[in-house]
């Protein structure tokens, strides 16, 4: 451990031009209290700074240009229900911000968290045949908990949570605590009519946050939507809401034969669909070739500080016209830097009823 803190706090001295005596004095009051105590507490200071290095170090994300804006909240005292509720709702309310969303995190305490079950803060539930099909598990459990749902393709799932020491519980959240964009286009009155809507902010509340040595497993997060995350992906995966065959019929294609094009076709106005009602509504959200081109002067950026930037290639070429963006046509090394976040181990994952 304090291997990695050291790494982690002379990062952070050396970027941030920090006084190289007081790295000193900071890294020998780590040692006396890994030594004593088997873990260190970090400063407000370090936390900011790990939480926005371990944003710029995620590798499958495109958005990393704006890592520095991450809004960080210390949220390590909280102790209690109330107040662990009031923290989750303050998220949701600055992250949304009437639309204008702002990267946000929530950290809670690394050794006696509370516990979130859901993969994000805000989800539609999944049923056997409705809704998002990738919630079922999460949907389960809520209804195990005596939780019911509209059994609608959009219900919003409720906080399933647990306190320290206490049991599973669920809260639904107030309903204009959470803001939705329905789905329409400008050309075509008939997509509107298919209901379609998405909220506004992914805050994903399933992955562990580590920074310097500390593991933080409850650390909500967000940014704001690519638009290929819900139209290519969340409405168009056959094995999401697969939408297509529907979507396209608003479209007025008659024939989805694949040597038409229409498939393609009707992905593209889905897309067009979802970033212009996001708009309309003057909710936050980045076109896929905008996103990349951020991405390419976040490459510069980093080549200028001399830092390597690893990534995912298959997650940073977008689902759509991915050969239009610069970081198509080049590799990049798969390494996890530390501070990262990290997907939670299957074990933790699963049921805890069954
Ligand atoms: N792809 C996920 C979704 O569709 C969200 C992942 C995080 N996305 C983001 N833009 N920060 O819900």
């Amino acid at each position: 451990m304090y291997k990695e803190a050291k790494a982690f706090i002379e990062r952070m001295y050396i970027e941030c031009d920090l006084n190289k005596a007081e790295m000193e004095e900071r890294l020998t009051h780590i040692k006396r209290e890994i030594d004593a105590t088997g873990t260190y507490t970090h400063t407000q200071d370090e936390l900011t700074f790990g939480a926005k290095l371990a944003w710029r170090n995620s590798n499958r994300c495109i958005g990393r240009a704006h890592w520095r804006s991450l809004n960080v909240v210390d949220a390590r005292d909280i102790s209690s229900d109330t107040q662990f509720l009031s923290s989750i709702e303050s998220h949701i309310k600055e992250a949304t911000n009437d639309g204008n969303v702002k990267p946000y995190i929530t950290i809670y305490h690394p050794s006696h968290p509370p516990r979130i079950y859901n993969n994000q803060l805000i989800r539609y539930t999944g049923y056997e045949d409705c809704g998002d099909p990738m919630e079922k598990r999460v949907t389960q459990l809520a209804q195990h908990l005596g939780w019911q749902g509209k059994h609608s393709d959009f219900d919003i799932l409720p906080l399933i949570y647990q306190m320290p020491g206490d049991t599973i519980k669920y809260y639904n959240y107030p309903s204009d605590l959470i803001k939705e964009v329905p789905i329409a286009h400008p050309n075509y009155p008939k997509l509107a009519q298919l209901g379609l809507k998405w909220y506004a902010v992914p805050i994903i509340s399933n992955m562990d946050l580590q920074i310097g040595g500390i593991t933080y497993p409850t650390a909500p997060f967000n940014g704001w939507y690519m638009v290929t995350e819900i139209a290519v992906r969340n409405f168009t995966d056959s094995y999401r809401y697969n939408l297509l065959p529907l979507v396209a019929q608003a479209f007025n294609f008659n024939s989805l034969k694949n040597n038409t094009f229409n498939k393609d076709r009707a992905l593209v106005e889905l897309n067009y669909a979802v970033y212009h009602s996001f708009k309309a509504n003057k909710v936050s959200m980045v076109d896929h070739l905008t996103a990349a081109k951020q991405f390419e002067t976040f490459e510069r950026t980093e080549a200028k500080h001399n830092r390597e930037v690893t990534g995912k290639w298959s997650w940073l070429a977008p689902p759509l016209s991915p050969t239009l963006t610069s970081n198509y046509h080049h590799g990049y090394k798969h390494a996890m830097k530390d501070p990262n976040f990290y997907y939670k181990k299957k074990e933790s994952r699963g049921c805890p009823f069954h």
